[in-house]
């Protein structure tokens, strides 16, 4: 994150807080979000796209706190399941500003968004569609709709994570005519409101013409529709998923020029139909929480591997692994790390950062030069762990979750505390 330094000993230091004081007052390991820097992207988005509604994705990490100051920077917030309305409801979030995503909401889920006042539900079946329309009705209520639709861009990203190829779960398909019919029938329901499309291509995406081309082809089926229906649509939605850097091999986008550019090619293509141009939003999680929290942990051991051709590698162990950073094992992320207690002077060795899990796959960072002398003790510092990796978090093997310390103008503040023994065997009721 931006506010990230070593001092002269080599301790880290975020948000005015050292490492090292950090986990002696909260523990290892832990989540280390630099609040400045939150506040900071998620204003460059506001601010570049200011013709736009932004809304921060809450799947890549949602707390009450986070939904607070996403509200006072003035963004409006993507949920995706009960779960997450149920943060932004704690947190006072302005439901109006709120939109509800998801390939299968529940009823109740769906319920709770209407009588709620959600701002926005984007749609993503034909099945939703009568069942939301039905329940808006018993709630006398009108239900305003986005629908999500299939660009058929291929975006260059891991397989698990793009999402506007024909062949996977999300969205109504523009070409075989699905997202059309889909749109007559939401302007046709009683209870509602036809707001306009929805397009996410997938997330992680660094080449801004995966944008462009399901830009250009969900502007092609607004003005079908206006052409359809009489009226045009009054917004669209292009999605999150811009990249960012999690080693220093990738070059991620800046919002400024990602606005300009996403901004040109909808008013080019307004022109071009003969179309006003409708209220844009997108939904960027990642680009903002992404870079602005690292995981800090302590190694345990280091074994030296010998690998084929008579180098060796140095497993360093630390106190997490998969279960706070799944990343790596999914979807084969590239992470980087560095000693955040201390300077080395020690020659640098090949690394790989494992975790204390029971399986081989358990890696947090795969490759990384780490000093020779690192030892029992050490702390280390992965950077870019904001996005993902406490919302994907888990207790496999029982591990407890770590904690989300927010650091600020050198004070520390527990976000989400780290849960406890009892937190694990308060689920488990069998036998007691
Ligand atoms: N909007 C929709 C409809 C989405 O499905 C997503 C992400 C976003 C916005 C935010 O995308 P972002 O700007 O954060 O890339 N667990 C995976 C990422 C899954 C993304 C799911 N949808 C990962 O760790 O890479």
């Amino acid at each position: 994150s931006t506010t990230a330094h070593k001092d002269d000993a080599g301790v880290l230091t975020v948000g005015g807080v050292p490492l090292t004081d950090l986990v002696a007052e909260h523990g290892s390991p832990a989540y280390v979000l630099d609040e400045e820097d939150f506040r900071t992207r998620a204003r460059a988005f506001r601010d570049a796209f200011a013709a736009y509604e932004v809304y921060y994705a809450g799947k890549a990490f949602l707390s009450t706190a986070v939904a607070r100051w996403v509200a006072e920077e003035g963004l409006s917030l993507d949920v995706c399941s009960g779960g997450e309305m149920a943060v932004a409801e704690r947190a006072g979030f302005p439901m109006e500003r709120v939109g509800f995503h998801g390939n299968n909401k529940s009823e109740a889920e769906l319920r709770r968004a209407v009588r709620n006042g959600v701002g926005r539900i984007i749609v993503d079946s034909f099945t939703e569609i009568e069942r939301l329309d039905r329940i808006a009705a018993e709630e006398g209520a009108t239900a305003r709709v986005m629908v999500r639709v299939t660009a058929g861009v291929e975006a260059h990203t891991h397989e698990y994570i793009a999402t506007a190829h024909e062949d996977q779960k999300f969205g109504f398909s523009i070409t075989s005519g699905a997202a059309l019919e889909a749109v007559r029938r939401v302007a046709a329901a009683g209870a509602l409101e036809l707001r306009g499309l929805h397009s996410h291509i997938g997330s992680q995406i660094f080449d801004s013409s995966g944008f462009e081309v399901a830009a250009r082809r969900v502007l092609a089926l607004h003005a079908a529709v206006a052409r359809e229906l009489g009226t045009e649509m009054p917004e669209m939605d292009l999605g999150g998923g811009f990249g960012i850097a999690y080693t220093t091999q990738d070059d991620p986008a800046d919002p400024a020029r990602l606005a300009t550019e996403m901004t040109q090619i909808v008013e080019h293509e307004c022109r071009a139909l003969g179309l006003a141009q409708p209220a844009l939003s997108i939904e960027p999680g990642r680009a903002i929480v992404g870079p602005s929290m690292c995981t800090v942990y302590e190694v345990g051991t280091v074994k030296a591997v010998s690998l084929d051709g008579g180098a060796s590698r140095a497993y360093v162990s630390v106190d997490g692994g998969m279960s706070d950073n799944i990343r790596t094992a999914l979807y084969d992320a590239d992470y980087s790390c560095t000693l955040a207690s201390r300077r080395s002077d020690a020659d640098p060795v090949l690394g790989r950062v494992v975790g204390k899990h029971c399986e081989a796959g358990d890696i947090v960072v795969k490759d990384e030069f780490l000093p020779g002398d690192l030892a029992p003790g050490d702390l280390l510092a992965v950077p870019g762990t904001g996005a993902y990796c406490r919302s994907m978090a888990s207790n496999y093997n029982h591990l407890l979750r770590p904690p989300v310390i927010a650091v600020r103008d050198g004070a520390s503040r527990v976000l989400v505390r780290r849960e406890t023994e009892d937190d694990l065997l308060a689920t488990d009721v069998g036998d007691l």
